[in-house]
């Protein structure tokens, strides 16, 4: 096998588990690979994680984007000859898959390997007759370039990896939304929800609170959804967003104010500090003022791994009621990671996943003396415009 020409700062791994992060966060990832139980975790390249795991974790680590299973390297490919023998070790290898995808980290040096993987994407897929896709889905061969000339050869973890693939998540900013932020949200929905929850829990005639809502990004995803949302910022909501019916902006302390009746959602994406936060939603979460919440955690440069962790089990602590808790650092998050935290109510006669079962403000608010009428599905309100 020929060596290497670029130097990437690890050594390739041939089996085990790859997990994309966000540059700069490398560490936390390989620091969560070993608490979740991998022999040795280490760095590959930027942005790039192996570690030697024989067990699939069955949730995404919350520090990565992205994870896969690698089956095969190949190092020393060359300009003019990098299909062939790709095309080669995948034909002698058990790996059959339906699709095929190529990707790199993202990363600097990875995002400069865009074109060469644009140019040899069809190529390499009409060698092996597989439709080159840019969703993953279990079943996809996914060609991970580690440099110019050395590839990994992948699959998914079951149904924990990303659907996009090195959890780039390719969302378009929607017309009429104030900041990019509503990505985040948007992105949070998309990767924390399964389709079933979507559906029940992102329904229009729904309520919801967004503490720190300014400029209004996620309170627009909400209103977009038809929810009703109270908007809790001293700054201005800005755009369309301003004077529509389904917003009310108070201008008020998020870590004060008190919802009237419960709502079905609380988001939080105050900017503060993280201890602080969870102090709150664990309030909220504790006094039933909302059935679920999702907020953001902006965690300090060190050990966030650690902190993390400190801060989970605050949450757990504080709040009076049994938490399902899932944490991501999505791909349009920062500094920050975004919590999902849902209160369980175990059915008496279900097997169901936990957190199932939380109250809609519906059953919640015994005051109100009329529910709002629902729209009988989560489709999108006339004149809205959905992904
Ligand atoms: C990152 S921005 C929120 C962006 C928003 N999620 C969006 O999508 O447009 C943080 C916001 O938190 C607000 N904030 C910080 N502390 C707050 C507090 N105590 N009460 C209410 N809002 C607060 C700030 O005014 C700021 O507008």
């Amino acid at each position: 096998m020929r060596t290497r020409q670029a130097n990437p700062l690890g050594p390739l791994p041939t089996s085990g588990l790859l997990g994309f992060s966000r540059c700069g966060f490398e560490a936390d990832l390989v620091e969560e690979l070993k608490d979740l139980g991998a022999d040795h975790a280490g760095l590959v390249t930027d942005g790039l994680v192996q570690a030697t795991s024989n067990r699939d974790p069955t949730t995404m680590p919350v520090f990565a984007r992205d994870l896969l299973r690698v089956s095969g390297a190949l190092e020393g490919l060359t300009r003019g000859d990098r299909i062939g023998p790709i095309a080669a070790h995948l034909r002698a290898s058990a790996i059959h898959g339906d699709s095929l995808i190529l990707l790199a980290a993202d990363s600097e040096s990875g995002r400069k390997l865009a074109p060469m993987l644009r140019s040899m994407g069809r190529q390499l897929a009409n060698e092996l007759s597989l439709p080159l896709v840019s969703q993953s889905r279990p079943g996809s061969v996914i060609v991970v370039f580690v440099d110019s000339t050395t590839a990994l050869l992948a699959q998914t973890v079951g149904s924990v990896s990303n659907p996009w693939p090195g959890g780039i998540a390719r969302l378009k900013m929607p017309h009429g939304a104030p900041s990019r932020s509503t990505l985040k949200l948007d992105e949070a929905f998309a990767l924390m929800l399964t389709a079933a929850q979507r559906s029940r829990w992102l329904r229009a005639g729904m309520r919801a609170v967004d503490l720190g809502a300014a400029p209004g990004g996620w309170s627009w995803q909400l209103v977009n959804r038809g929810m009703s949302v109270t908007a809790i910022d001293n700054g201005p909501i800005k755009g369309e967003l301003q004077g529509d019916p389904l917003l009310t902006h108070l201008r008020a302390d998020g870590f004060r104010w008190q919802p009237p009746r419960p709502v079905d959602w609380l988001v939080c994406d105050m900017v503060a500090k993280p201890a602080r936060v969870v102090e709150r939603i664990a309030l909220w979460l504790s006094n039933r003022w909302c059935a679920r919440a999702l907020f953001n955690l902006k965690l300090p440069m060190q050990s966030r791994y650690q902190s993390w962790l400190r801060l989970r089990e605050q949450l757990l602590q504080q709040c009076r009621l049994p938490l399902q808790v899932q944490a991501r650092h999505l791909y349009h998050d920062r500094e920050e990671i975004t919590v999902l935290a849902v209160p369980k109510r175990p059915r008496a006669n279900s097997q169901s996943a936990a957190g199932e079962q939380v109250p809609t403000s519906e059953k919640l608010d015994r005051r109100r003396p009329k529910a709002r009428p629902r729209e009988p599905d989560a489709a999108p309100r006339p004149g809205r415009r959905r992904r």
